[in-house]
């Protein structure tokens, strides 16, 4: 579609709440105005209506050490005692709380009374490995519903659990157990990904045994997913089956306090040093159950709820165990990827089990248009209502897909944005409430504020201006702060635009009718498939080859990914460039350092990088030559002559 096209297009829609839906939606117009006459009494409300306290809290909000928030101060509960056990109790045992769908055509039905058992049996063999409460956890695994478990058993003695996607490497893997000091890993032998085994474990044994250093890792707890062969260590690896399988299937969940560390987990910033963002209990359970209620609008006794992301991100966290469990949703884990064994396998599952609600990411959405349409239109998805979308901006033709082959020209779009560090979303429309703007994420939902600074710091609503977003009072699933770094949690979101203001790290404006739109980093983060990464570390580890003295990494715009990595690299004096040999063996060596997910769709061996007098690196203008674009004022270079110099003598190296 031109763009032209594309418009009109828009204008002719009516994208006002259908008749209907609204009745029967669980967000209200009246709740922005009640969250806005009384931002704590609203949150205390969403605490106590969704939440089971063992004891009640006390005061809704402390800020007395601002950054360091306190949520429902003085109160206790069980998170997966709230996740699990009291739907049981409240009579829906047998309620299916996952479908879980394995990528080979497997298939587990699990109701929360199986949920109850399997959590209570994983929470006892934790403990009789020695994991108590306050202890560390590191969960390297494949979607399976162990991990979930794993992760609710964490919740349920108290040891903040720190999930490692499993497309991370060793290296990743063994900077992340380090730094969260983990002595428990669970993991699998290996998982599937595109029909085939791969191995899992082998990175667990390569990041326990990594150079010198003295690994923390006391056990490794080992499901058997693929029959993969494994290294054993007697002393120190035990299978899943020989001890989880034979524990008592209860186990006494004891209260925590509001405040106690829930999890930890990594994600990158601009430095090459991850960051442990780490959320507690209470508050963060409130906003996660109170959002997949209100944005995803889950009716737990009547939907089919999908949420597509990997647990080993924030959105697997947030909207796969906690929050729909939380609410005692029923919904699907899918283990594999979309196109196996066929391109349609996504459409089917929503056929198979009658998917009506599903939340996925811009970058799965185009990747399905270039699929094509007439994929999807062989399936019956009749059954969608609501559709959700989450990890950067989705674009107006994006979204008017979504909606068209997807949601039956019908279900409203929900475009949630959100951060690792929010916990939960943040700026959404609310279905059956808001009018849609396709490619806006609108406006805060109710309990939320936001507002777009400019350069001086100072708020303005005019339209079309370009600021800096920040949210300007807590939320309850804030993150508390950086493990072991409190310092940098200081550094990176409050002080940019002062101690009143948590700085997002995300350009934003508004349009004409208030909507707020969302413009993607401002800082060296780039995002990839809605994945974050950063350039510093991917820089960091192409230095780290020998062959490299210098690198810098951009974030190039790409039709399917969104960014995509290009790295520059200069090749020391002593090393030889092999040409197109060298360029892989690059790109494969960031795949091996920090994981597929961040290996360079281009890397381009340059004789100079554009610097500052001061020495910055100009990724701006980098960033031009990866997008083919006119190379921008060079007047702050030091040397001016660098960039064409950069541009004659590239040779440059692509994706497989
Ligand atoms: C960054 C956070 C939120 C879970 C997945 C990613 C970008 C996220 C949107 C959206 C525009 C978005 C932002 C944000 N982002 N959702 N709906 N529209 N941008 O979590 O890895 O912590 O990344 O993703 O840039 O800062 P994350």
């Amino acid at each position: 579609m031109s763009d032209d096209s594309l418009s009109s297009h828009l204008h002719e829609m009516d994208l006002s709440p259908q008749p209907g839906f609204t009745e029967q939606a669980n967000g209200t117009a009246a709740m922005y105005d009640e969250a806005a006459a009384d931002h704590e009494g609203f949150w205390a409300r969403q605490a106590r209506e969704r939440i089971d306290w063992s004891t009640d809290f006390e005061q809704t909000l402390d800020w007395t050490e601002a950054p360091f928030a306190k949520w429902f101060v003085g109160g206790e509960l069980n998170v997966a005692y709230n996740c699990v056990d009291r739907h049981v109790e409240n009579g829906n045992g047998d309620r299916v709380a996952i479908h879980f769908e394995g990528e080979g055509g497997d298939t587990r039905t699990v109701t929360y009374a199986d949920l109850q058992r399997e959590v209570a049996k994983a929470a006892n063999a934790l403990e009789s490995l020695g994991v108590e409460k306050g202890d560390r956890v590191a969960v390297y695994m494949p979607m399976i519903p162990e991990t979930v478990v794993t992760m609710l058993a964490c919740a349920r003695i108290g040891a903040p659990h720190s999930v490692i996607f499993g497309g991370f490497s060793a290296e990743a893997l063994h900077t992340r157990i380090a730094d969260a000091d983990a002595k428990l890993v669970v993991t699998t032998d290996g998982q599937f990904r595109r029909g085939k085994p791969a191995p899992l474990k082998a990175a667990v044994d390569a990041a326990i045994h990594h150079g010198d250093d003295a690994s923390p890792v006391e056990k490794v707890l080992v499901v058997k997913r693929t029959d993969t062969e494994v290294e054993w260590d007697d002393e120190r690896d035990v299978w899943w089956h020989d001890l989880v399988d034979g524990q008592p299937t209860t186990h006494d969940a004891q209260p925590m306090d509001s405040e106690h560390p829930l999890f930890i987990l990594y994600t990158s910033g601009t430095t090459g040093k991850p960051k442990g963002i780490f959320h507690t209990s209470g508050g963060y359970l409130t906003q996660a159950a109170y959002t997949n209620a209100v944005v995803h609008d889950v009716h737990p006794e009547s939907d089919v709820y999908w949420c597509t992301a990997d647990v080993g991100w924030v959105t697997g966290h947030t909207y796969i165990v906690y929050g729909p469990l939380a609410n005692g949703a029923t919904q699907v884990m899918y283990e594999g990827t979309p196109d196996t064994p066929h391109q349609g396998r996504w459409w089917e599952i929503i056929e198979k089990y009658k998917v009506s609600v599903l939340y996925t990411a811009p970058t799965a959405i185009r990747t399905f248009m270039k699929w094509g349409a007439d994929i999807p239109a062989t399936f019956d998805l009749s059954s969608i209502r609501v559709l959700g979308s989450v990890g950067e901006p989705i674009n107006p033709e994006a979204w008017l897909w979504y909606r068209k082959h997807i949601g039956g020209d019908a279900a409203p779009i929900v475009d949630t944005w959100w951060q690792t560090e929010t916990g939960g979303i943040m700026i959404s429309p609310l279905p059956g409430v808001t009018t849609l703007e396709p490619g806006s994420a609108q406006r805060p939902i109710p309990g939320i504020a936001a507002e777009i600074l400019d350069d001086d710091g100072a708020p303005f609503t005019e339209a079309e201006k370009v600021g800096y977003l920040v949210l300007t009072k807590p939320w309850p699933a804030m993150l508390r702060g950086i493990w072991g770094d409190p310092e940098r949690y200081k550094e990176t979101y409050w002080s940019r635009f002062g101690p009143k203001y948590y700085f997002a790290g995300d350009g934003a404006k508004y349009d004409e009718k208030g909507n707020i739109w969302l413009l993607g980093r401002v800082d060296d983060v780039m995002n990839v498939s809605g994945h974050r990464l950063s350039t510093a570390e991917i820089e960091s580890a192409l230095v780290s080859h020998p062959s490299v003295a210098e690198a810098a990494v951009v974030g190039a715009s790409d039709e399917t990914t969104g960014q995509a990595v290009c790295a520059f690299v200069i090749l020391r004096g002593d090393a030889t460039d092999h040409g197109e040999d060298t360029v892989q063996e690059l790109r494969n060596h960031v795949a091996k350092e920090i994981g597929p997910i961040a290996k360079p769709r281009q890397v381009m061996i340059v004789p100079e990088l554009p610097k500052t007098r001061s020495g910055k690196i100009m990724r701006r203008l980098l960033k031009d030559v990866a997008e083919n674009r006119e190379v921008g004022d060079v007047t702050t270079l030091a040397d001016s002559s660098v960039m064409s110099l950069i541009k004659d003598g590239m040779s440059t190296g692509s994706a497989d």
